[in-house]
């Protein structure tokens, strides 16, 4: 079939195969560009089909020639019908890997489930004994509580008060502005469950006690921080109190893995363009602010940007991981600079409708979102006949 972008709100319904298999190819190209690290071996990664997750699958591959596992949770295509384009990602990683003779196998299903984790803990112990990296990096609106069966949403809401910010649909470029209502008690232990870091401290611990951590086993969730004017619905909303759940997990795992001398790291990331932040109020406008200033700067980086630098730069530069006063690790360190806050928080009064596409990087942001679903792409032919019943090669 011929396939074309379908928007729906902050959703592209369809996702092309070839063009996912290109986005995956064009950050193997730039991860060799940049060298061999000396990395993990073998590594896990959870939420490793696209985002930040896939920059580290990818990363940790061929970068460091780990074998890898990922788990997602992916839609399979059918007749008639794309596949999400986490999917066709990690069909393409499959089939690079295997040209590249790197071992990689995908486990596809629900990871705060005790079924997932224990498959993939079968996984580990078949194919490969231990890990010796565990990359945690779901982004999800909802979680089945493994022991209770309550299903829990989380919310993306401001704390103590109402919110009124600028904002920006980016298909239509129109600025306007948004209101959001306080989130209650329930919303914000309900974002907790969801985004928080229990379910990664149960992984690492089913693991564990499993035997499939290697000794000295690092693990890494990703956070994020960001400006003063997303705070209110980001940092010190309820997602926000998610991340100081998250941050403060690390500690702990920390303290769990003392025996085996593993180490639990959050980094925290820079804004970007993915299917997660795309959905949130307040953070498109910003995002298209920064890219705007970034770009011009010289320092614009994506997820497979952040990623290997992170790898090479921090976790595995042969020197003692640099981190903040609380512990972790900032791979936001140009985001956050002062010029370039400053520059952003000037733009940001400005911001109109009609000034956006100048001052801001609306171009750069629609085309960074068409591209998560494997649309405009150098390189593909979109107006040729695709197969769309593309299979993962471990699944299938
Ligand atoms: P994403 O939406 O691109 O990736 C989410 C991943 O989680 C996908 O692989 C998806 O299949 C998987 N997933 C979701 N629910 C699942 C489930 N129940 N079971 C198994 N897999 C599941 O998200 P993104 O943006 O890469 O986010 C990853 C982490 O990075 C999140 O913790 C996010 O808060 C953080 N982060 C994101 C930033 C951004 O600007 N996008 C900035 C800084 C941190
Ligand atoms: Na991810």
């Amino acid at each position: 079939m011929i396939i074309e972008p379908r928007m729906r709100g902050f959703i592209c319904l369809t996702a092309h195969p070839e063009g996912c298999a290109q986005n995956v190819k064009n950050q193997i190209e730039y991860v060799k560009s940049k060298g061999a690290i000396d990395g993990p071996k073998k590594v896990l990664v959870i939420g490793a089909s696209t985002g930040f997750g896939l920059a580290s699958r990818i990363t940790s591959a061929f970068g460091s020639n780990a074998a890898t596992i990922g788990v997602f949770f992916e839609k399979a295509p059918a007749a008639g019908k794309t596949a999400s384009p986490g999917w066709y990602n990690s069909a393409a990683f499959e089939n690079e890997a295997e040209k590249a003779g790197l071992y990689a196998k995908s486990i596809n299903g629900d990871a705060f489930s005790k079924e997932i984790k224990q498959q993939t803990i079968d996984l580990i112990k078949a194919d490969l004994g231990q890990v010796d990296l565990v990359i945690y990096s779901l982004a999800s609106p909802v979680r089945q509580h493994p022991e209770t069966g309550v299903l829990h949403r989380s919310t993306l809401k401001p704390i103590g008060g109402t919110f009124s910010n600028k904002t920006v649909d980016f298909h239509t470029g129109k600025v306007s502005e948004v209101s959001i209502e306080p989130a209650n008690e329930e919303d914000i232990a309900n974002t907790v469950v969801v985004m928080g870091g229990e379910d990664w401290a149960m992984w690492i611990d089913q693991m564990k006690a499993a035997g499939v951590l290697a000794p000295g086993a690092t693990t890494v969730a990703y956070s994020y921080i960001g400006p003063e004017v997303t705070e209110p619905v980001y940092r010190k909303g309820t997602i926000g109190r998610a991340k100081d759940h998250l941050e403060a997990t690390a500690f702990e795992i920390t303290d769990s893995l003392q025996d085996i001398d593993g180490k639990a790291y959050v980094s925290v990331n820079k804004a970007l363009v993915t299917q997660a932040s795309s959905a949130i109020p307040v953070i498109p406008l910003y995002i298209s602010l920064l890219y705007k200033i970034m770009k011009a700067d010289g320092i614009h980086e994506g997820c497979i940007e952040q990623i290997q630098r992170l790898y090479q730069d921090r976790l595995y530069s042969g020197k003692p991981v640099p981190t903040d006063d609380k512990g972790r690790i900032r791979i936001d360190d140009w985001e956050m600079r002062d010029d370039v806050q400053a520059e952003v928080a000037a733009l940001w009064k400005e911001a109109t409708t009609e000034n956006l596409s100048e001052i801001g990087d609306l171009a750069g942001y629609k085309n960074d979102f068409l591209n998560l679903f494997g649309f405009g792409f150098e390189g593909v032919d979109y107006d040729a006949d695709t197969n769309e019943l593309v299979q993962i090669k471990s699944i299938s």
